[in-house]
């Protein structure tokens, strides 16, 4: 059996549908997540769901009981990470998980992210436990700015402290195809991927994009790192998450999110989705709202 922890998440539900699209059997998938309730769709389709939740390590292994091949998909709660990971690893110990497939983030290792830190001691802990695995360092999701789409229009601007650095963004599906592709396929072991779009942008070219589709003026206004987090907090973002974000865009200007591995459309067999491709779904969805 294959699980997916955090199935019911974005990224963790777009595994599961690529899993059931290449044909595995909806019997041999556990959707391994923290409310149940929240999958009663995918359990209507024939999916196995399970309660694992990360702050309960008696549900995980429950959960992976019978499991050959685990999908960890990071927890969304930056700080409590490493604590929810490990009793995820820990339980998929107990319960003889044959592989672990983390979803990491781009050069884990060596990152100066404030996000990087959790990614790195958790690859830690996967090899200190002696569990086969594989390490997806996902690069930047095309989403973490189409998802905002409907307030850069309004804008008229993306604010940010990038300055020319490119970003290898790919969308949650593509990094959700090589998830799949990791998890059905053979010869994965021990290996560290760099997961990355083809086409890397700076936020400038984001704009322009953007502008060139919508016919709607958008442009990149970039600043210094501390005018950044001020520009954040006076839109009313808690100064914590302020610096976190203006944190995402020094990793850019350094090009820590740029990633040239090849490796994303390796694994999935296609090139990555276009950037244009991804406005204009979001330009799609946001004049449908
Ligand atoms: N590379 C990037 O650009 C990027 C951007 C954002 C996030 N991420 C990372 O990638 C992960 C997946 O992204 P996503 O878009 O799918 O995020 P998401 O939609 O927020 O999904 C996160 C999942 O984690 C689950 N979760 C949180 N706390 C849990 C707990 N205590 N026990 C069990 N499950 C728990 C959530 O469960 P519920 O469904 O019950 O809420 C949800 O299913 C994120 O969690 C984060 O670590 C990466």
């Amino acid at each position: 059996m294959i699980a997916i922890t955090g199935a019911t998440g974005h990224l963790g539900r777009l595994v599961v549908e690529d899993l059931l699209d290449r044909g595995v059997a909806p019997s041999e998938i556990v959707a391994a997540v923290r409310s149940p309730e929240k999958a009663a769709d995918l359990a209507a389709r024939g999916v196995t769901v399970r309660e694992a939740d990360y702050t309960k390590p008696g549900t995980l292994e429950t959960a992976f009981q019978g499991v050959d091949r685990l999908l960890l998909v990071s927890s969304s709660e930056v700080g409590q990470r490493l604590g929810h990971h490990a009793n995820v690893i820990e339980a998929a110990q107990r319960a003889g998980v044959g592989l672990l497939v983390y979803t990491s983030l781009a050069f884990a290792d060596t990152s100066p992210m404030m996000l990087a830190a959790e990614h790195k001691a958790t690859e830690a802990l996967i090899r200190e436990s002696g569990l086969p695995f594989v390490i997806l360092r996902n690069g930047w999701y095309t989403e973490n700015y189409t998802g905002s789409l409907a307030q850069t229009l309004q804008n008229g601007a993306i604010v940010g402290s990038a300055g020319e650095g490119r970003v290898s963004a790919a969308t949650r599906a593509d990094y959700a195809a090589a998830a799949a592709a990791v998890l059905t396929g053979e010869g994965h072991e021990g290996s560290v991927y760099e997961l990355g779009g083809d086409d890397p942008f700076t936020m400038a070219e984001l704009a322009a994009e953007i502008a060139r589709q919508s016919g709607t003026e958008v442009v990149y206004r970039d600043m210094p790192t501390e005018e950044h987090v001020r520009t954040l907090v006076g839109f009313g973002l808690p100064e914590s998450v302020a610096a976190l974000l203006a944190d995402f865009d020094a990793a850019i200007a350094q090009d820590y999110l740029l990633v040239e591995s090849g490796d994303l459309r390796r694994l999935i067999g296609r090139p990555t989705t276009p950037l244009a491709d991804a406005v204009a779904e979001a330009i799609e969805t946001v004049e449908s709202a």
